[in-house]
């Protein structure tokens, strides 16, 4: 890339949600869109189970999330429809499965049965069954299972395939992707500008979205106030795998809360059963600890006691990207030229369809959607620059 390289949008980070805008901003004809990142198609997504899990991952006090989680919930198959095609027909995983969420003890069985009645008052369909019921559906859960909730619209897609499908249909949409990092946010008249590169060259960018996950507050040259701390939750997952002869072994998700932990079981039809995750605030680090790995399979192994069966495949650890009220920034900052798609947190999968149409839609007219209001990113904002 020459020196003084010209862009209509140029996005900082190639995890799936800098991918998903860029992609579909160019569909849309934003003009020229570069992304920069040295490991693109890297990122949370890359570790991710990919549970698509409004209603099952609800928290109380957080129904805006859920109505953008449910949004985008709803436009997953078209939008797993739609990359398949621009991509050359890749496969993105994607699977109406639903979810499973047991519990474990009668405290266990309380907590679910508050949550069914959360779901009950905003009209979501959940349907609670005894643990005799919750076994026939899934009949590798424990013996002492004592209850459950079957969200038949939870569903999954698997993460690295919906990477590699995005990389191809941003190449086939004409997005460049360069291997290289920003070190530096280019503002010139309080304006953001664009960046310069790690390899030193400088990009001009009508508008430049900062989609770097963690990475995003600690740019270089991101005037402060700009964008609140992205804190990075460490999330330790193991990758199993069910031989033939076993499956299937689960048919939908399977989840519950254990020690105040949400524990997750998302078998895949190619085999690979996935198996998350911890919940740790200790910096970048993304050690996969021994005592991770024995908490994951002590926890899942008292909700499918089979799993000490199945060959263990692989442990890795990512960063969800968590910001201070642990929803998204979408749209423009309060630095003219700047906008953020970041913060993320444990919704990163699930929230790509809407994050890029939302976006894209920004990008393109120049007006934020509605949806997208809530999550504006100058809800932080401590200071305007001058
Ligand atoms: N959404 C699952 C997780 O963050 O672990």
């Amino acid at each position: 890339m020459a020196a003084g390289t010209r862009v209509d949008v140029l996005v900082i980070g190639g995890g799936i949600i800098g991918l998903a805008v860029a992609w579909r901003a160019a569909q849309r004809g934003v003009g020229r869109v570069l992304v920069v990142d040295p490991d693109p198609g890297g990122g949370a997504a890359r570790v991710a189970a990919g549970m698509l899990a409004p209603v099952t991952e609800l928290q109380y006090g957080e129904e805006p999330l859920l109505r953008l989680g449910m949004a985008s919930n709803e436009r997953y198959a078209d939008f797993a429809a739609d990359l398949a095609e621009a991509s050359g027909g890749a496969d993105t995983g994607y699977r109406r499965c639903g979810t499973l969420a047991v519990a474990l003890d009668s405290d266990d069985r309380e907590e679910l049965r508050e949550l069914h009645a959360f779901h009950r008052r905003l009209g979501l369909d959940s349907q609670w069954l005894t643990g005799r019921e919750a076994r026939k559906l899934e009949p590798m859960l424990a013996p002492g299972v004592r209850g459950g909730l079957h969200v038949a619209e939870d569903h999954q897609v698997d993460g690295r395939r919906l990477l590699a499908a995005l990389e191809r249909a941003c190449e086939a949409a004409g997005v460049l992707v360069h291997r290289t990092g920003a070190a530096e946010l280019l503002v010139e008249h309080d304006r953001a500008v664009g960046a310069r590169l790690t390899t030193g060259e400088v990009v001009t960018a009508g508008r430049t979205v900062l989609a770097a996950g963690p990475y995003s507050h600690r740019l270089p040259g991101l005037p402060p106030g700009v964008l609140p701390a992205i804190r990075p939750v460490k999330g330790q997952i193991l990758r199993l795998h069910i031989p033939e002869p076993y499956r299937p072994f689960l048919s939908r998700n399977v989840r519950a809360v254990v020690r105040g932990q949400h524990l997750y079981l998302v078998p895949r039809e190619n085999g690979e059963l996935v198996i998350g995750a911890t919940s740790e605030e200790q910096g970048y680090d993304t050690t996969v600890t021994a005592g991770g790995v024995y908490e994951l399979l002590r926890d899942a192994h008292n909700l499918v006691p089979g799993i000490t069966e199945l060959p263990l495949v692989e442990t890795s650890a990512g960063l969800r990207p968590g910001s201070p009220d642990n929803a998204p920034l979408l749209g423009p900052t309060a630095l003219p030229g700047l906008v953020a798609a970041t913060g993320h947190y444990r919704n990163g999968v699930l929230l790509t369809p809407v994050t890029a149409d939302l976006l894209a839609e920004y990008l393109v007219t120049g007006t934020v959607p509605a949806l997208a209001e809530p999550f504006s990113p100058t809800r932080f904002t401590t200071k305007v620059p001058a």
